[in-house]
């Protein structure tokens, strides 16, 4: 199975947790794309959808699946999503992207995180891939300087901005202990609109795709 095949099953896999006649929310990033894809085919079942990108939401809309901003939205069971890293905790680091803002709203709004990802996504400790940081733009050397404090080596994505009109600073080089205190810690920093550390509100459900099938792992509940 290629790493294609492998996100193509778990967003199909990922299905079965969309729930009739309700707002779904969609992620970003290609394995959120192979997941709307397979979402068209069902798309009389829901209600509509909530978009955590502006790609997506155009992705969404040419399937013809209808969206809703999510300030109409009252109810959202489910929200579906890749990840640049989770552990098995439920803990992740997403923002490769750069949809992290709208993706950890959406996320938060949502009662269920579905996590779906091919199987080098899985690992024991975060941080290998640099941790995206979105940043107001007069703050991306204070910023940048106070990562470093942390240990870190912020590289700003340069000719990137979001969909919030902000910069990415993506920080190499962290000792990710604890992502939730890190993850505390980091969305302290005056000027730090989203951290891309999703662990306070973590994946309650994470579905990896592997050459050998589909792995469903369930994190227990963090306090
Ligand atoms: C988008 O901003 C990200 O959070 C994505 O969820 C993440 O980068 C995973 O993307 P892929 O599915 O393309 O690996």
């Amino acid at each position: 199975m290629t790493q294609d095949e492998q996100k193509r099953a778990v967003a199909r896999e990922a299905l079965r947790f969309v729930e009739p006649d309700a707002y779904i929310g969609v992620g970003s990033g290609s394995t959120a794309n192979f997941f709307i894809d397979e979402l068209a085919v069902i798309k009389h079942r829901l209600r509509g959808a909530v978009a955590s990108s502006a790609r997506t939401a155009e992705r969404l809309k040419s399937h013809g699946i209808w969206i809703d901003e999510l300030n109409n939205v009252d109810e959202l069971p489910v929200y579906i999503d890749g990840a640049d890293e989770v552990m098995e905790s439920g803990a992740m680091i997403k923002g490769g992207g750069g949809a992290l803002t709208r993706e950890k709203i959406v996320a938060a709004v949502a009662r269920k995180f579905v996590c779906i990802v091919d199987a080098s996504k899985l690992v024991k400790k975060l941080g290998a891939f640099p941790l995206p940081v979105e940043v107001i733009p007069m703050a991306r050397s204070y910023v940048a300087r106070e990562l470093v404090l942390l240990g870190g080596h912020p590289e700003w994505r340069m000719g990137f901005t979001t969909d919030n009109g902000n910069l990415i600073l993506d920080v190499h080089g962290l000792n990710i202990v604890d992502p939730i205190a890190m993850e505390a810690q980091i969305s302290q920093i005056t000027g730090v609109v989203t951290v891309g550390l999703f662990a306070r509100r973590g994946a309650d459900v994470i579905l990896i795709g592997a050459p050998e099938g589909i792995r469903t792992i369930t994190p227990t509940r963090r306090k």
